[in-house]
């Protein structure tokens, strides 16, 4: 049976189409996931489904039943249960009291309601916590504390928006077997997340909205994979990108580098490929800017081998490595204090010749129209009047 549909379903803030007719159904006893990239409109189609919010258009049907006109305490009565992204626990009551809240929806009677708040606090495992102030509580204790909050409601439909999130692996290792217990119990589970790791382990089948629109859905490995998947996430042409298993644009082999008696880079092998965005991480000292500084020929390569488009560079002059297309971006500001923007900026494009210098100019004002507004054109100011723009002007 589907316990949750949506149909159809939008919601517009003002000029901005949030949920763009969504539709979505939710198999009763499933984990079903609901991913995409931030901004996406998940947490915005949680509050039409939970009732904070009222569609523009579309239905929302419960075990059946058009419930898009109730508001959400009586959604909550027939079952339907949410949490917060951001959590917001009652911080000057206790664990349990703030799990009572949850649990007077079925018990009229306090003793009732405080026994059910203790049953769920166990299952969350908050048992141990139940007399600490929910302030004291760390972040994973906190989200376990939504959890229990809308568990204690006795929920037919839990809709999990990102319990996971600000987890470290270890907390997100000991909360999976807890939310698989509470489906094997028999509450659906719809979860937002974007620990992808969770969505591949509970989830049975995933949604995956992108601006407003639902644009794949299956079994989680199928939608990873899904081309449209992965351009939502990682921008266009990513997947065409990821598919092309072409040489790396730099490919960094046994690399050796250091100063004087000291080896900093010690047979390092690394490659980078075309579109990526590679970080280097590593504490101080280690040499990540001695990595830098060798791929852009400024310290010497002792040994190994450095590729970039196919090309050996790790014997090749600064200037030539530039003219290849591998720019080195130092760390600090090192910009010419007493030049202008514009100076500064030719001072980057002589390599490209005249035409190319403009057109790259162009692109630079375009990403950072700040420079733009320190170089008032036309006409082109002289060198005198031409305005100087400090670097946190022109960064
Ligand atoms: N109450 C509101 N008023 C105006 N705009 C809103 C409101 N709530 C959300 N939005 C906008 O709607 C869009 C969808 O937001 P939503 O929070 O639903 O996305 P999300 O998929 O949950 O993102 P995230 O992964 O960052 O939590 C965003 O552009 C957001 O700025
Ligand atoms: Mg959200």
């Amino acid at each position: 049976m589907i316990l949750l549909s949506v149909e159809g379903l939008s919601k517009r803030f003002g000029g901005l189409l949030a949920v763009d007719k969504a539709s979505m159904a939710v198999p009763e006893g499933s984990i079903t996931g609901l991913i995409g990239p931030n901004g996406a409109g998940k947490t915005t189609l949680f509050a039409l489904a939970s009732g904070f919010l009222e569609p523009s258009a579309g239905r929302v049907l419960f075990a059946g039943e058009d419930v898009t006109a109730e508001p959400p305490h009586r959604r909550a009565r027939r079952g339907i249960a949410r949490t917060f992204q951001i959590v917001q626990p009652f911080q000057g009551l206790t664990v349990h009291e703030n799990i009572v809240v949850g649990a007077y929806l079925r018990h009229a009677g306090r003793q009732a309601a405080l026994d059910a708040a203790r049953a769920v606090a166990e299952e969350v495992g908050l048992a141990p916590l139940l007399e600490t102030p929910a302030a004291a509580l760390t972040v994973a204790g906190r989200k376990r504390l939504e959890l229990a909050r809308a568990l204690a409601t006795a929920p037919r439909l839990l809709l999990l928006d990102e319990v996971l999130a600000g987890l470290n692996p270890s907390e997100v290792r000991d909360i999976l077997p807890v939310l698989r217990a509470i489906r094997a119990r028999g509450v659906t589970i719809l979860m937002i997340e974007h620990v992808m790791q969770a969505v591949m382990n509970l989830c049975d089948h995933v949604h995956v909205l992108a601006q407003g629109r639902m644009i794949a859905e299956g079994p989680p490995r199928a939608v990873c994979n899904d081309a449209a998947v992965i351009e939502a996430y990682l921008g266009h042409g990513a997947a065409a990108r990821m598919r092309a298993e072409e040489a790396p644009m730099l490919e960094i082999r046994g690399l050796r580098a250091g100063y004087g008696g000291v080896e900093v880079l010690r047979g390092l092998d690394m490659a980078v490929s075309a579109g990526e965005i590679v970080a280097v991480l590593g504490a101080n000292g280690v040499g990540k800017t001695t990595l830098n500084k060798v791929l852009s020929g400024v310290v010497p390569v002792r040994a190994g081998e450095i590729l970039f488009d196919g090309q050996r560079i790790d014997r090749a002059a600064p200037d030539a490595i530039v003219a290849a297309g591998l720019i080195h971006v130092p760390e600090g500001r090192k910009i010419f204090p007493n030049m202008s923007v514009r100076e500064n900026l030719e001072l980057g494009s002589y390599r490209r010749g005249k035409p190319r210098r403009a057109r790259n100019l162009e692109r630079v004002f375009a990403t950072f129209p700040a420079c733009a507004s320190a170089w008032p054109r036309p006409p082109a100011p002289s060198r005198a009047a031409s305005s100087r723009c400090s670097p946190s002007a022109a960064a």
